[in-house]
């Protein structure tokens, strides 16, 4: 681990990483303990989980976690390992249990609390009490829809760690707008270089021809990071009224927004693996799962309001397919930024002056993986 510890010297030289941060393996699995394991995290949103038992499973830094709804817009989230012999027992990636689950290879019983209810001929073990094995425990908190999990031993609030942007995206209404259409996206990529290529536009001009027709890629008004995150707000070009495939608004304005909010676009990512896009008509949602040091599971979601799904002229299309275009210029050249990083060749480069989240980012990724 002393390996870990080396300064980098990046305090006075603001220069990308060295390659090892996106390519080891013995950092990677540091940044998944201290990172990944050691955070809020975003898991799916809770109109996905909405009835009771309804489940989605997130496998991520080397656990396997189910997040359960209750029934009243919550959740609960357990490890996704029996508690007799440690078998996984669910294999499903999301589904419905009907009032408990069991494991498949002898049996033993759990209820939605987690609560082991059934184990069979167990009884016969001197000393053997039920209520000693619950599944094991995952804090699981809800933020305007957004379920969030924490696998830390003794976690802060999940509100701690979102700090101001509860009240600042509350007129969006997030929790009451609904997913209608997901992709999944492999990309061959450390999950780092995800996060930074989405928290500078300076590629927008070259990568993007389609986003640059509807954004300015100086155009950026970014807050001040923080510790869990960086974000900003981009407008539109004149004649461009939200991000889809021609700049046609085809929904209604979110009902809670006023002012600028109606012509920008919101742009945060909240680490570790939560990029919230924000426009004045829907919500794109994407959370990153990393897989190995060039390897990252991605799901974008985007979210609509109810109003409009419900509408017989209700379209999404237009949205999706902007998206999933610059989207998968995103990963494309996300992968070839890996493929250089990785070979014999790269050195650490500057960063320009418009590049300071992406610096701040790694900041808080050394920091962590760093301090503790
Ligand atoms: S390992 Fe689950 S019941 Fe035996
Ligand atoms: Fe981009």
């Amino acid at each position: 681990m002393n390996s870990l510890m080396e300064t980098t010297g990046r305090a006075t030289s603001r220069q990308t990483l060295p390659g090892r941060y996106y390519t080891d393996v013995a950092w990677f699995n540091a940044e998944m303990d201290r990172v990944f394991a050691a955070m809020w995290i975003a898991v799916c949103r809770v109109d996905r989980i909405a009835s009771r038992g309804q489940f989605v499973r997130r496998d991520v830094a080397g656990a396997s976690v189910l997040i359960i709804g209750d029934g009243h817009g919550c959740a609960r989230a357990f490890h996704n390992v029996c508690r007799h012999r440690g078998t996984r027992l669910c294999a499903t990636d999301s589904g419905e249990f009907a009032g408990s689950i069991q494991c498949p290879y002898h049996a033993w019983t759990y209820d939605l609390e987690g609560r082991l209810i059934g184990a069979p001929l167990m009884d016969d073990v001197e000393g053997f009490r039920r209520d000693a094995h619950p599944l094991q425990r995952v804090a699981c908190e809800v933020w305007d829809g957004h379920v969030f999990i924490n696998m830390s031993a003794q976690p802060t609030p999940l509100a701690a760690q979102l700090g101001d942007l509860p009240e600042r995206f509350a007129p969006w209404g997030m929790a009451d707008l609904r997913m209608a259409h997901r992709v999944e996206y492999d990309v061959k990529a450390n999950w780092k270089l995800i996060v930074q290529n989405y928290n500078e536009c300076l590629h927008c001009p070259i990568i993007h021809p389609l986003l640059n027709r509807m954004h300015h890629y100086l155009g950026a008004a970014n807050v001040p990071s923080t510790e869990t995150y960086c974000g900003g707000a981009m407008g539109l070009r004149d004649g461009v009224d939200t991000l889809s495939i021609d700049g046609v608004r085809r929904r209604a304005l979110l009902p809670g927004l006023t002012g600028g909010d109606r012509t920008r676009v919101n742009y945060f990512a909240i680490y570790p693996n939560f990029l919230l896009t924000l426009h004045p008509d829907y919500m794109l949602t994407i959370t990153i799962w990393p897989e190995a040091p060039n390897r990252t599971r991605l799901v974008g979601e985007w979210h609509f309001h109810p109003d409009e799904i419900a509408r017989p002229d209700f379209v999404f299309a237009d949205a999706v397919e902007f998206w999933d275009v610059t989207n998968r210029e995103d990963w494309a050249i996300s992968e070839r930024s890996q493929q250089g990083i990785s070979s014999r060749g790269y050195q650490p480069g500057p960063y320009s002056n418009r590049e300071t989240q992406l610096w701040e980012f790694d900041e808080f990724v050394l920091s962590r993986v760093q301090s503790q």
